[in-house]
């Protein structure tokens, strides 16, 4: 019992070490890569499985150059594979840590100088200022700003989201910033669209006023605020929110990979250590699991119910009875597979008895 103990408390100062050190990205280096084939796209695909092959753009078509972000190591050990495929690579950038440096929170003015001319902001402002801004600006400017908290995160940070509404504004507009933790200058955009907002209508700029006449406007400026905290204090590359995944010692859901709509495409991968990652059932919490559901899907087509698991394994169980089948093959991988399997049987032990077809069972 001491023993474990010992070890325990060993084990979470180090972990507490790790996260307090803030990572050093020392000749980092940014590539960009050329590809002619769909073959050597497929290859690129298939290495962003691996955490530490961070693409930073996204791949849309052949005639765009891929960047990619390597360590030292990792740049050693994807070498051979990007020289087997013929994949073309040139240095963008060789020591990203440099670049990190400059623009430390705080002391980072180059891009907000353009961006941002004649404009209230800055530097990159962290969570907190960013939520003491929306107060001040609801505060002093209540005719016309409010602010409230839309949900807690994981970390319990508030996901505020500041609110612009005049009397006779009829609908509504949403604009969010900083989904992925690490794309600074997109919560900025917000910050700098928030003020610009509010000054423009105070100083009567008539598209502004006839814009706000017309809609009211919420604006959430850091959508991921665990995230970005994290990358101010740790890692800089940090991408996603900090989801404990079930103590698996990887953090982190990317958040706009994992809505319900159109779940799981583009680059994400199903894995709880990856850079972009989605490993989180985005419908876990909804109780459309259960047996009530399973009750509607009973005997129902496909065609005639909305779009479920269930209903998928409702047209799989009446196949196997039709041609009198005992076996049944997922074609999901990783995560997914365990997931649908379980939910398969849920789904087969609750129908067989339903149907008194207590033998099914037995054969899944
Ligand atoms: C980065 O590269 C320089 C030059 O090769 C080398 O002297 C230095 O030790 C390297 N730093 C790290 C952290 O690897
Ligand atoms: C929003 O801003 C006001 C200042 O007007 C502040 O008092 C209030 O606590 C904020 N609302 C929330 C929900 O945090
Ligand atoms: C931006 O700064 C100007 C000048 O200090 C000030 O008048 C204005 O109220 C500020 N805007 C906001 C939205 O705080
Ligand atoms: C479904 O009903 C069975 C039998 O009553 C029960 O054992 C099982 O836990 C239920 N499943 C769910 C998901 O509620
Ligand atoms: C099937 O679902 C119904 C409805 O919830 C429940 O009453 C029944 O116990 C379930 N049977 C099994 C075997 O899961």
């Amino acid at each position: 019992m001491l023993r474990s103990l010992l070890i325990f408390s060993v084990v979470s100062l180090a972990l507490s070490i790790v996260h307090s050190t803030k990572l050093n990205f020392e000749n980092h280096t940014l590539y960009s890569l050329s590809l002619y084939s769909t073959k050597q796209l497929d290859v690129i695909n298939q290495l962003q499985i691996n955490p530490d092959f961070d693409i930073w753009n996204n791949i849309q078509s052949l005639d765009e150059e891929i960047d990619v972000f390597l360590s030292v190591e990792s740049f050693e050990k994807y070498k051979k594979i990007l020289k087997a495929f013929g994949i073309k690579y040139r240095v963008k950038n060789s020591n990203i840590q440099q670049a990190i440096d400059e623009e430390l929170v705080g002391n980072f003015q180059i891009p907000f100088r353009k961006l941002f001319s004649n404009s209230n902001v800055t530097r990159y402002l962290n969570y907190k200022e960013i939520v003491e801004l929306m107060s001040r600006l609801s505060y002093e400017n209540s005719f016309l700003v409010s602010n409230y908290s839309a949900a807690k995160t994981h970390l319990n940070n508030d996901l505020m989201v500041l609110k612009l509404k005049t009397p006779t504004s009829v609908r509504s507009l949403w604009l969010d910033c900083g989904i992925h933790a690490r794309e600074w200058i997109t919560i900025s955009t917000c910050v700098y669209i928030m003020e610009k907002l509010i000054d423009s209508y105070k100083n009567n700029d008539l598209d502004v006023v006839r814009l706000l006449n017309y809609y009211e406007i919420h604006i959430m400026p850091v959508a991921n605020p665990d995230g970005y905290e994290y990358s101010i204090t740790t890692d800089r590359m940090w991408r996603k929110n900090r989801n404990s995944n079930d103590n698996s010692g990887c953090y982190g859901v990317d958040l706009n990979r994992n809505f319900g709509f159109f779940w799981s495409t583009g680059g994400s991968i199903i894995t709880y250590c990856g850079i972009v990652l989605v490993a989180i059932n985005s419908y876990e919490s909804l109780t459309i699991y259960g047996n009530e559901t399973i009750q509607g899907y009973i005997d129902r087509g496909v065609q005639n119910m909305d779009p479920h698991i269930f209903s998928l394994f409702e047209s799989v169980f009446q196949k196997m009875i039709q041609f009198d089948q005992n076996q049944l093959v997922s074609g999901e991988s990783d995560a997914g597979v365990t997931l649908s399997a379980r939910y398969a049987m849920r789904y087969f032990a609750n129908v067989s008895e339903t149907l008194k077809e207590t033998q099914v069972e037995t054969k899944v």
